[in-house]
């Protein structure tokens, strides 16, 4: 290995990818594992973390993994679950029980090398429900947990064997609620493993450079440049390697894109020094064919990711580049999920991964140099290359675009369930004064990890933020068959909902794009942009009322990784200016704002 790395084995969640990030900003480099990978894998490494788990217990039952991890003569720490399997495996005792959760104080009750600089009484986040009754014999307890003067004490909050450099935390060390956790994170890292702090981007694109260069030799790279920041620091990445006589460009219009989207993707590609070889096609009239008459989400992706490759094909054939390599954008948690791992949560399809890439990967022809890398960091590498701030810090967008955020529906309203639901909604949202309708139609949202299609739930009522956020919070707990709360700035509280059959047409992602351009134009003009990381705009096909044909949904989030979110709240001077600008295009029946986090809901509507 080029860098001293640490091994994140990855029990689910996004536990693994949250500790791998925390690592390599110390610059140590971070490798997840899978906990199926045999021992052979763990060669090289200078230390292993084991995550916490959303699903397994370290009690009674084996959790398969490789055990052998246990052998080798390297500094082991487990965080929650991999505290516990930790225990277990040295001779400790684990009983289901004791649960803690949220805030907790952690008593450091032993000098360790783990804990230095931090104070006697540190702030730690708590999220189990088995506990560690007793150690082994190598074992000692180094931090026990109490809430506050009155609490309980939890004892073996912190475990560690000096001798053997094995350590466990019960808390979340990788959280930003455990107020020094990265203190803790660095003592293992740095101090414990002497891991060399190398990794750092200056570095990595040297070696990146260099890499790109002996993989490519003679050849010559085709990308498809979208002008997301994956494929614009890629494309940078491969120019300054390659240079960009040879890297041929392709940008697809595919008719989902934003309002004037593609034109400003060709110029910003030239203002970047990349128009040498840049192509374009306006594909539009090939998608719409293809999503006409389609209503499911898996069906519309599938739909767009074929006519994708068949452009793609036709394009390369047309311009003389298909024995090119094939360069790619794909970032590290895509490299992870689509790796095989049976716990990543699986909420979208990769186009990056469908079987004529998969088996170009085979024969060799595609080159992906931003693989290793959290979103975080192709942003600190699209700095390093000197790409202008607000390319690297544009919204993330999904390849299919708008035909995602362009919800179809046969109009058949979905009602089963509401002599039970609405009721119990009613009466959730009237304890925080909101008057509260469930819409007719499902969404998409994740609960345990997994795609859950629930009913969105439009409530009403003037109400601060916070005691919205309290509500959006509570209801979809309470309410079994909830996933989304939405809060209506059309004015007084709709009776009558009527979902429309519509599928997708020029008109209505026209309408959509036009609607998408007034809400990113307001986050630009009121400077809340960049505190935002995305803001899809969406249309459902709801007449409320009996007026209007498509239901407008703002979704601002905050996010740091896409895999969980917390709704951003937006100025209301700016809400104000969305109500008067969306009402004023035609056809529109309501305008709601997501406050949902995710989970329960997702951060795309589908
Ligand atoms: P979700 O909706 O799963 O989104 O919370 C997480 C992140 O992934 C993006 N996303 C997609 N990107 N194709 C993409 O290229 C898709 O089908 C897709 N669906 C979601 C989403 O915009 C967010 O950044």
């Amino acid at each position: 290995m080029l860098h001293d790395t640490i091994a994140v084995i990855d029990f689910g969640g996004q536990y693994a990818h949250l500790i791998a990030t925390k690592v390599r900003r110390l610059h140590v480099y971070a490798e997840i594992r899978q906990p199926e990978d045999p021992i052979e894998m763990y060669r090289g490494y200078k230390g292993i973390i084991i995550s916490g788990s959303p699903s397994f217990s370290a009690f009674g039952e084996d959790s398969g993994y490789t055990k052998a991890i246990y052998d080798l003569p390297l500094p082991i720490v487990g965080f929650c679950f991999g505290h516990q399997e930790i225990a277990k495996h040295y001779g400790g005792e684990i009983i289901h029980g004791g649960k803690e959760w949220g805030h907790t104080e952690l008593h450091v009750c032993a000098d360790s090398p783990v804990f230095k600089g931090l104070g006697k009484v540190e702030q730690v986040w708590m999220s189990h429900f088995d506990t560690v009754t007793s150690v082994g014999p190598d074992f000692e307890e180094i931090g026990y947990s109490k809430l506050g003067a009155e609490g309980d004490v939890h004892r073996f909050a912190a475990i560690a064997s000096e001798k053997l450099k094995r350590y466990g935390f019960q808390f979340h060390p990788e959280v930003d609620d455990t107020v020094n956790g990265e203190t803790i994170i660095r003592n293992f890292v740095l101090d414990i493993c002497v891991c060399r702090p190398t990794w750092t981007m200056d570095n990595y694109l040297e070696e990146q450079v260099r890499r790109i260069r002996g993989r490519v030799g003679d050849d010559s790279v085709f990308l498809l440049a979208s002008g997301g920041v994956d494929s614009t620091v890629t494309a940078k990445l491969l120019g300054m390697a390659i240079g960009p006589e040879r890297l041929h460009l392709l940008h697809v219009d595919n008719g989902l894109m934003r309002k004037g989207e593609s034109r400003k993707v060709l110029e910003t590609y030239k203002a970047i020094g990349l128009g040498q070889n840049l192509h374009f096609v306006d594909a539009s009239e090939d998608f719409l064919a293809a999503l006409q008459g389609l209503v499911e989400p898996e069906d519309k992706r599938l739909a767009i990711g074929n006519t994708f490759l068949a452009v793609f094909e036709r394009e390369a054939r047309r311009l003389g580049i298909e024995d090119h390599l094939l360069g790619q954008g794909t970032i590290y948690p895509d490299t992870i999920e689509t790796g095989g791992t049976k716990r990543a949560d699986t909420i979208k399809t990769h186009h990056n991964r469908v079987p004529l890439v998969e088996e170009m990967i085979a024969r060799g022809k595609v080159i992906e140099p931003l693989a290793e890398l959290y979103k975080v960091e192709v942003r600190e590498l699209g700095e390093t290359l000197g790409l202008p701030r607000k390319l690297v810090w544009k919204h993330p967008f999904p390849g299919p675009g708008l035909g995602v955020r362009l919800l179809c529906s046969r109009g058949e309203s979905d009602t089963t369930e509401f002599e039970r639901i609405v009721p119990e909604v009613k009466k959730a949202a009237a304890r925080f004064g909101l008057e509260a309708e469930v819409l007719p139609i499902r969404s998409v949202g994740v609960k345990a990890d997994l795609r859950a299609y629930e009913h969105p739930v439009l409530l009403s009522g003037d109400a601060p933020w916070e005691k919205l956020r309290q509500a959006a919070g509570t209801i979809f707990r309470d309410v079994y068959g909830i996933n989304r709360c939405l809060w209506n700035l059309g004015g007084g509280a709709p009776r009558f909902f009527r979902p429309l059959a519509a599928g997708v047409t020029r008109e209505r992602l026209d309408l959509l794009r036009e609607a998408d351009a007034i809400v990113m134009e307001g986050l630009y003009r009121h400077k809340v942009y960049d505190d935002i990381w995305q803001c899809p705009t969406v249309f459902a096909p709801i007449e409320i009322d009996g007026h209007g044909r498509e239901l407008v949904i703002v979704r601002p989030i905050h996010s740091e990784r896409a895999m969980t979110a917390a709704p951003a709240r937006l100025p209301d001077t700016l809400l104000a200016e969305l109500k008067a600008s969306i009402f004023a295009l035609p056809g529109i029946a309501g305008l709601a704002l997501d406050i949902t986090s995710k989970p329960p809901g997702t951060i795309e509507w589908e």
